[in-house]
């Protein structure tokens, strides 16, 4: 069998290229604040992406560096600054922040609104409504599912197991695949024998951080597989957490790493940067 690739490159620069239509047609600016404290590489790649698409989108990008050192306190109170500045219409805090951060107290601290990643308990809460209520997905579990739409494939009914269970990529896509009546396995690092829940999965989603952690005896024939990983080699070269080069021989589709979920991560951010300035107009 010959997988075929889910091509999320192809398909983010066409939802960069519609964002961009629709930004000229906006009456006011679209702002998108970053805020980066220290100096992880991994981050600053993802910051300098956003910044790239933001700039290809007309969407007026601003990030704001901050020293490792800098205190839970002063990081309030720039986010408190960035909720009553009007110019903002979006806000990220780029993760994993230093080990001295309580990432939920920081994350609260973000107008729900201007929550482009969609991280804040407001907008999680509302996504386990209904897919109605997914008003601002966050964006990698977002990517996920515009990739599968665009090859026509239906998750209804699927046994979908998702290998990860963070707040970013495992809970919400696990809450997403429900949404979309999946039956849904999530799998973490305290499962109990990975393969035989990998082994019965139609759509495997894996957002783990490990080299290699699939290998082909743990893919059902004909499976679908999504990989999140990205995992930057000694020699430099990214991987994800697939041994693509096995598994893609028994998938009917499976994701490229680079060139699969990550650019659908920054397109689904930027789409998401443009729906929260277009609620912002319809509900001020
Ligand atoms: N770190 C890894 N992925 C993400 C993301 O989607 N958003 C933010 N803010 N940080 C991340």
């Amino acid at each position: 069998m010959t997988a075929v690739i889910l091509d999320g490159k192809a398909l983010s620069e066409k939802i960069i290229a519609e964002v961009a239509e629709k930004v000229k047609r906006q009456k006011s600016p679209i702002g998108l604040a970053v805020i980066m404290i220290g100096n992880d590489p991994a981050s600053d790649i993802y910051v300098r992406k956003k910044e790239e698409a933001c700039k290809r989108t007309g969407i007026r990008s601003r990030t704001i560096r901050l020293p490792e050192t800098t205190t839970q306190k002063e990081i309030i109170e720039v986010i408190d600054s960035l909720n009553a500045d009007d110019s903002v219409t979006g806000m990220i805090v780029q993760l994993p922040l230093p080990k001295h951060f309580y990432v939920p107290d920081v994350i609260r601290e973000i107008d729900p609104k201007k929550d482009v990643d969609g991280f804040h308990a407001y907008n999680l809460g509302k996504m386990f409504l209904s897919k109605e209520f997914e008003h601002l997905p966050p964006a990698t579990p977002a990517g996920i599912i515009r990739l599968l739409d665009e090859y026509g494939i239906n998750v209804e009914g699927m046994n979908a197991v998702v290998v990860g269970h963070s707040n970013i990529v495992g809970k919400p896509i696990s809450v997403m695949l429900l949404n979309r009546n999946a039956t849904v396995t999530t799998c973490h690092i305290y499962t109990k024998n990975l393969a035989e829940h990998t082994k019965k999965a139609d759509l495997l989603i894996v957002a783990v951080g490990k080299p290699k952690l699939i290998t082909r005896d743990m893919v059902k024939k004909g499976a679908i597989v999504i990989d999140v990983g990205t995992n930057r080699m000694p020699d430099g070269k990214l991987v994800g957490d697939v041994d693509f080069e096995n598994v893609s021989k028994i998938t009917s589709f499976i994701t490229p790493v680079p060139g699969g979920i990550g650019p659908m991560t920054v397109a689904k951010l930027i789409e998401n940067t443009l729906r929260a300035k277009e609620r912002q107009e319809e509900t001020p």
